[in-house]
């Protein structure tokens, strides 16, 4: 069975490619490969192109029988939708009007969407529920919820899912996270790590957190891509509409992260402290029990030093047996 994901070339699409295919699925990859790798595309064909091109994705949808659509496809640096929101209007809510108007147009009838926890803002309770008040602080999280709207507006069977931060790598190391330039906490730090690279950065020592570091709830990458496999069968099977929360439900703080990534590597990690930047909240943590009642989330690979374990994995390729991580 034919499941597209776009943004399939990306770091969470190219997982959820391969968690379709150890599920049975045929995932076809569409990208533009502007953020993307054709190295990770390796469970699948790769239709190069973009989802704001009508005509192209008119040859995709007829070229394949599809049964469904996992929409990964976005700009997602939250600095970066500070300095240029409306190319993340144009990309992440034009990008996805396009891609449900055409399928609706050729009658494609389930969609999973990559939102955000960006989407709540600064929440006014923790940990958040699916019934938190989304009030995005970013134009990037702002793009997500306009594109939850659109979608409950469209016909389409779809699953809202809310990552939190996405961690990690794929435990048999075949794929990872590989952004340029690199802005994510985790594969910075390792980089200062292995490198000995520019210190890395910790943004805002002064948030109303125990160590005065932001806290964020990392989740693997590789239990966010078997959630939707889980949630498209669900949407075939029970035929309803679903919004999760999808995230560990345990917050670390930055310094956290650092100290236990130290830990593991036995070795210092340099470091230097700046301003908070805009746009970030203090303290994101899930409440997943929706997501573990409907599709028996039960996260595997969440705990922090597994996440980080297979970040380094992935990061030190063949090295890794040396390591024995
Ligand atoms: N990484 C996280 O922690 C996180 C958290 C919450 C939500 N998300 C969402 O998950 C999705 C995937 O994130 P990621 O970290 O894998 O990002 P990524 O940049 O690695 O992947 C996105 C992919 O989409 C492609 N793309 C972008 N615009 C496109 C277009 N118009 N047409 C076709 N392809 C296009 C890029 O080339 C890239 O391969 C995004 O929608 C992001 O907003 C990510």
């Amino acid at each position: 069975m034919n499941i597209v994901v776009t943004g399939g070339a990306g770091y969470i699409g190219s997982h959820i490619c391969k968690a379709l295919s150890q599920r049975g699925y045929h995932p076809i990859c569409l990208d533009t490969l502007e953020r993307g790798h054709a190295s990770s595309v390796k469970w699948g064909p790769l239709e190069q192109g973009d989802i704001r091109d009508k005509h192209f994705l008119d040859q995709v949808f007829t070229k394949y029988s599809i049964e469904g659509v996992i929409h990964c496809a976005a700009y997602a640096y939250i600095e970066e939708s500070i300095q240029q929101p409306l190319q993340y209007y144009d990309n992440n809510v034009g990008g996805s009007a396009s891609l449900v108007t055409a399928m609706e147009k050729h009658q494609i009838p389930h969609l999973i969407f990559s939102s955000s926890c960006a989407t709540y803002g600064i929440p006014e309770k923790l940990p958040i529920d699916e019934t938190t008040a989304q009030e995005p602080i970013n134009p990037y999280g702002r793009t997500k919820l306009l594109t939850e709207s659109l979608i409950r507006h469209s016909h389409l069977r779809y699953g809202i899912l809310r990552y939190f931060n996405a961690a990690g790598s794929d435990p048999e190391g075949e794929i990872g996270e590989k952004h340029d330039p690199e802005t994510h906490l985790i594969p910075s730090m390792i980089k200062t790590a292995l490198y000995n690279k520019q210190p890395f950065t910790i943004y805002g020592t002064d948030y109303p957190t125990q160590d005065g570091t932001a806290v964020r709830d990392f989740v693997h990458v590789s239990d966010l891509a078997k959630a939707h496999v889980d949630v498209l069968e669900y949407l075939r099977n029970e035929n309803r509409n679903l919004t999760l929360n999808l995230g560990s439900t345990r917050g670390y703080s930055i310094r956290e992260v650092h100290q236990t990534l130290e830990t593991l590597l036995g070795k210092k990690i340099p470091y230097v402290e700046k301003e908070r930047r805009e746009g970030d909240p203090p303290m994101l943590i899930a409440l997943s029990e929706k997501a573990q009642a409907i599709i028996g989330w039960n996260p595997q690979y969440s705990d922090l030093k597994t996440i980080l374990q297979t970040a380094l994995n992935f990061e030190l390729g063949t090295k890794r047996v040396i390591l024995q991580l």
